[in-house]
């Protein structure tokens, strides 16, 4: 990196299936920017409890295991799994894993040349001095199909009633926790996916980092 490049850091927020994962890949390309899927770390910190047979709400246990975790070493084909998710969502309400898993997102925020992270409390809480902010979104039924179509696409199985029911329990799970709450930041822009292609999104994303970058 030639000294006076910027450090760049892209915060995108959302709720799950809203596309905010594909949009932060593209914009990390783009940029040439790193990229985590904050999402991962609660994943993997769920499936070591899980693995080894421990409680999902034992918070200082959680917490050491967060602690322990490898960022290089996210495995997205296991962790993507769907009883993962609703593990993840459990995990996540304790305040001492949070903790944890936040300061290693900002290690991760730091390192050069800067990058982009996706989660539910990037814009609020790990990078709240990104350079930009997004908060993606799209009506539960849009991301339901969403998710149907990808599971189904990959030669699964899914049933899209109870695909709804669960996106919507994470959802009240996600913003109605004390800690971190899923929330737009206040100065975050609102990019909504129901009626919007994902190149779309990242093409208005991608004006929206040009004119922050000042180009
Ligand atoms: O995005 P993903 O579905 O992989 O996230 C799994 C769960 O991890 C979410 O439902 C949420 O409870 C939690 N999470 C979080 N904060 C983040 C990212 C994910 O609480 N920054």
């Amino acid at each position: 990196m030639t000294s006076g490049t910027p450090h760049i850091v892209i915060a995108v927020d959302g709720p799950a299936a809203a596309g905010k994962g594909t949009l932060s890949r593209r914009l990390g390309q783009h940029y040439g920017l790193n990229h985590l899927d904050t999402g991962l770390t609660y994943r993997a910190t769920a499936k070591a409890l899980l693995d080894r047979g421990l409680p999902l709400d034992d918070e200082e246990v959680a917490a050491q295991t967060a602690r322990a975790l490898d960022l290089s070493d996210l495995d997205r084909s296991v962790l993507s799994a769907h009883d993962i998710g609703e593990a993840a969502s459990k995990v996540a309400v304790m305040p001492k894993v949070r903790r944890a898993l936040v300061e290693a997102q900002r290690a991760f925020a730091g390192t050069a040349p800067g990058a982009v992270l996706d989660g539910r409390d990037i814009g609020t809480v790990v990078c709240p001095d990104a350079l930009i902010k997004f908060y993606v979104t799209a009506s539960p039924a849009v991301r339901a199909k969403r998710r149907y179509d990808e599971i189904t696409g990959n030669g699964g199985e899914a049933d899209l009633a109870s695909i709804l029911a669960d996106i919507e329990k994470r959802d009240a799970r996600d913003t109605e926790r004390s800690d971190s709450p899923l929330r737009p930041a206040a100065d975050a822009h609102l990019l909504d996916t129901t009626e919007m292609g994902i190149e779309a999104a990242f093409e208005a994303a991608r004006r929206l980092v040009d004119a922050a970058l000042g180009r």
